[in-house]
């Protein structure tokens, strides 16, 4: 741990967000899209960022399994892992938001107090959180990574949904909800993408 007293940050020096997003003709903005294992949010970032990548904006994916490959590869499953993972990758999301870019955060992110400390280090108002809601009983179905049969055989500890908990948003919080349950990958895509350009298109461009 660093001390605080000898840290002097240089954030007064720097070139600001604006200059970044001028050059880039765009305004960023962080979607942190959260949900179960299996929910479809790196499907939805993946098929959005293609999208907006077409549209000419220059964007960036933050995604659970390959953070956790890299930079967070000491973390675990733990709830205070969980935090630690959540407070690095909020971060990290801020630093492109810094550059202009737009964000897409892929993790199931699974309580309501994580959400606030990302919304807290990202700001409220560059920061969309966005709800991929798929019941537990789909995913299980879907597997795509056959991480549900290995939990149902009891391989995985803290597994999200069986014996790790995932709090719903609350009708009061802002998030956006997808749900994935009933939808196509194309219906769910358009949804969001009608949404989010106006946050991230610039007015005078
Ligand atoms: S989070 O809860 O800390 O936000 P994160 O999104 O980074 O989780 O990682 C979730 C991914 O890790 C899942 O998509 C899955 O592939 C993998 N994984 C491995 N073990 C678990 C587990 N116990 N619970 C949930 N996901 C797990």
């Amino acid at each position: 741990m660093s001390t605080p007293e000898n840290i002097h940050t240089e954030f007064h020096r720097m070139l600001g967000r604006e200059a970044k997003e001028a050059q880039l003709r765009q305004r960023g903005h962080v979607f942190w899209f959260y949900g179960l294992s299996g929910s479809g949010k790196s499907t939805l970032a993946n098929a959005l960022e293609r999208k907006l990548v077409e549209l000419g904006y220059v964007t960036k994916i933050l995604d659970g399994d390959n953070i956790r490959s890299g930079l967070n590869a000491d973390l675990g499953f733990s709830d205070e892992d969980r935090v630690e993972n959540i407070r690095r990758i909020s971060e990290v999301a801020r630093l492109f938001l810094d550059m202009g870019v737009v964000v897409f955060t892929s993790f199931i992110t699974p309580k309501r107090d994580l959400r606030a400390s990302a919304l807290k280090v990202v700001g409220e108002s560059d920061m969309t959180p966005v709800y991929v809601s798929a019941s537990f009983e789909t995913c299980a179905e879907r597997d795509v990574k056959g991480l549900y049969a290995k939990a149902a055989a009891g391989g995985v500890k803290h597994f999200t949904g069986k014996d790790s908990s995932f709090e719903e948003p609350e009708a009061s919080d802002p998030d956006w909800v997808i749900s994935t349950d009933n939808k196509t990958e194309e219906e769910s895509l358009n949804e969001l993408l009608e949404k989010v350009l106006p946050l991230i298109k610039k007015t005078d461009s």
